[in-house]
Order: structure tokens, then sequence, then C-alpha cells
């Protein structure tokens, strides 16, 4: 988005003939390690070059007054920092004003408001963390206007505190810290047990990622959300009967396999284990494939973590199956994988360069004759964290 189209989009809005300072945070890709992020296990993100941007100027009192390009019929949102209280009518506010309370509440004064346009390329709802992106937007403009110096990585973590106390939705840290610590061309290979982290080249040599947005609303994604997170605390009681484990992850799939009568006749809480666990697993593969340039190996785990992801966690549904199928069946597509929290939103398939066209053409046309609406494709370029921009 360029500069001037943002800064214009501010003067008409504000009508203050001035200089806001431009901001910028994207959205993510997960290459693999789904729903683990809660369960101690090591998650394998990347932050892509579609993000939320913002034209922001600091006021010196201490209203906040927002407008949103992506929700222009909900005009400018106005609000005082000195009542942040949780409002059913928030609508996309929520996420800022998340964020404010979180800053507050972390003992970090707010006594600077500012007027905001805001404007994100991140398909809506398409699990590419949108809201992710917002939260560490404004953690980045609230830090910047008042001069605190709070680090990136606790600016994540406040964005996932207002995720999980304020919007209310019980997130783990993946996308919050691959938004906000991504790099160019660089994957995160992210311990959530202990926030260790390392980058990862991601040389895709002849591939390149294609994101596969099914258009599938994400409809009562929250409540199945928070619904697994409630079967693996359960799982975990039932293991930790026979092994002193803090999280599932905490397992390798041998100790795993040893001590299965901890679930007795409780398949569907043996299956989300299992899940957890394995992926863990061939998230470590994953890693050390993509570092030894085995793309082949690398796309057979991906294409291993969704049938995971279908049969044991259950959180796919007829569209991402429907698509992830049709990209298995395409000659050049060395492997393909829901993204992100599933029951909808995106898929990724890797993909070899020179047969690209053909194969989305084909993907298009299969998933429009057998789901009735079209998808849409994106090739994704890997791109840094959060950042101010001038
Ligand atoms: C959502 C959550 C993340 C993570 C993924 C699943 O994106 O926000 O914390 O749990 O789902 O891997």
């Amino acid at each position: 988005m360029q500069n001037s189209y943002l800064k214009s989009r501010f003067n008409d809005l504000f009508a203050t003939p001035s200089n806001p300072t431009l901001f910028f945070s994207p959205g993510r890709v997960n290459l693999i390690g789904e729903h683990i992020d809660y369960n101690g296990g090591s998650v394998f993100p990347a932050a892509i070059t579609f993000g939320t941007y913002a034209a922001a100027l600091k006021r010196d009192d201490q209203t906040i007054r927002l407008y949103s390009g992506n929700f222009p019929e909900r005009g400018i949102i106005e609000f005082s920092l000195m009542d942040l209280e949780h409002k059913e009518d928030a609508h996309w506010s929520i996420y800022p004003k998340g964020v404010m309370d979180t800053f507050i509440k972390a003992g970090y004064p707010l006594e600077h408001g500012f007027d905001a346009y805001i404007e994100g390329n991140i398909p809506n709802g398409s699990g590419l963390s949108s809201s992710a992106s917002l939260e560490l937007l404004i953690s980045q403009i609230l830090d910047e206007f008042h001069g605190f110096g709070v680090s990136m990585i606790d600016k994540v973590k406040f964005s996932q505190i207002a995720e999980n106390q304020y919007v209310g939705v019980n997130c783990g840290i993946m996308d919050q810290f691959a938004i906000g610590m991504g790099k160019e061309n660089a994957a995160i290979r992210l311990n959530t047990n202990n926030l260790e982290y390392e980058y990862a080249e991601a040389d895709l040599q002849d591939c390149s990622i294609l994101i596969m947005n099914t258009n599938k609303k994400r409809e009562l994604a929250e409540s199945a959300y928070n619904e697994r997170r409630q079967q693996c605390e359960a799982a975990l009681s039932l293991l930790k009967t026979q092994k002193d484990i803090n999280f599932l992850c905490d397992l390798n799939v041998i100790e795993f396999n040893g001590i299965l009568e901890a679930f007795g006749e409780n398949t569907l809480l043996y299956r989300r284990a299992k899940h957890c666990i394995t992926e863990n697993e061939r998230v470590k593969n994953a890693v050390e494939a993509l570092a030894d340039g085995d793309l082949e190996i690398f796309g057979k785990l991906l294409n291993q973590s969704h049938i995971s992801l279908r049969d044991d966690y259950e959180v796919t549904g007829y569209e991402l199956d429907t698509i992830v199928k049709l990209a298995w069946e395409q000659d050049g597509v060395l492997g393909a994988r829901m993204t992100g929290a599933g029951f909808g939103g995106c898929a990724i398939a890797l993909v070899k360069n020179q047969k690209l066209e053909a194969i989305q053409a084909a993907i298009a046309k299969g998933y429009q004759e057998i789901i009735g609406y079209p998808a849409d494709f994106y090739v994704a370029s890997i791109g840094g964290g959060t950042r101010t921009l001038s």
C-alpha cells in the first residue's frame, strides 16, 4: 500500500492536514505445527507480506478515533482511554481496546490518544491472523507514541493477553509471535513451552507456497477452538496419572504409546492427544528436512499433518479437505495442508514454480465444481514483522 495513499486517506477523514506516522503489521502462515502452541509444542510459522497498515497521529488528550478502510460502514469509532470497558457492539474495535486495556493493566499508563486510519489486505476471516496483525499494530502505535520502549516479545505477549482475556479467544502465542517477530525469507521455529526460538531460512528452491483460501466463513470457530483446548487439558490430566508432565508435548511418540492405558475407553481424548504429540514430532522432522533441502520429505510431513488434523483433531471440514485433496492430486504439488485454526479459512500447498499456474487453475476449477463457489489463491512471500514505517 502506498504511503501517499494512507496519508491522504488519513487527512481526508480527520480533516487535519498533517503528517501521520505509518505503521505495518503482517499476517502469518503456519507451515506446520498446528494446535500445539497451547500444548507446549514447537510450531513453524512465518510472517507474510500481506498485512495491516495504519497512518496515525498522536493526540494530546485521551481520545481515540479509529477508522478502518475494511469496515467503512462502521465509520469513525471514537472512545476515551478512560473508558475501555468491554462492550458488545465494539465490532472490530474490540482488538484495539483489548490491547489498550492490557497495556494499562501491565503498568503502562496511556496518556495520549491518537487518530488512525487503518487498512489491511489480509483477506478477512481467512485464518491468516488479521486480528493478531491488528493487535500487534496497535501495540506498536501505543509504544511508539509513548516512547515506552516495550520489547517486541512483550508486545507479542500483551497482544495475546488482549485476545485471551479481553476478546475471549483462548489462543496460543503462535500468531502474535510470528507477526511480531517475523523476518524476511525466514520461518520461525518457536518452542511454545519456553519461548525459545530460531529463524530458519525458508529456502524453497524451485517451489513456492501457494495459499488457498476456501472462502468458507469460520463459523463457530471460536467455541470449537476453546473446546479443543479443554479436551487437551482433559487428556493431559489423564496422562498425568501415568507420567509427571506439564504439557501434552512433553511426551514423545514412544513415551505416549507406552501409557495409552491412561485413556481407558476414551478414544476421543486419545485421538486429540495423539494429534498433538505426533504433530510436535512432525515439526521437528520438517525443520530438519527444510534445513537439509529435502522438500519431498517436507511435503510429505505437510500431508501427514493435514490427515492428523482431519481424522484425529477434527478441525478441517469439507471445504478444507476438498481443497487439500485437489492439491494432492496435482502433479507438481509436494504437499498440502490446512493452516491456522481450521474450520474453514486457508490451506497451503508446496508447489513447483514451473507448474504453479496450471496447478492453481486445476484446483480452482475442481473447487468451484464441488463446493459451488470459488476459492482464492495467493503466492506467499515471507516478510518482516510489525514495524513503524516512517
Ligand atoms: C489459531 C490460534 C493459534 C494456534 C492456531 C492453531 O490461529 O490463534 O494460537 O493455536 O489457531 O495452530
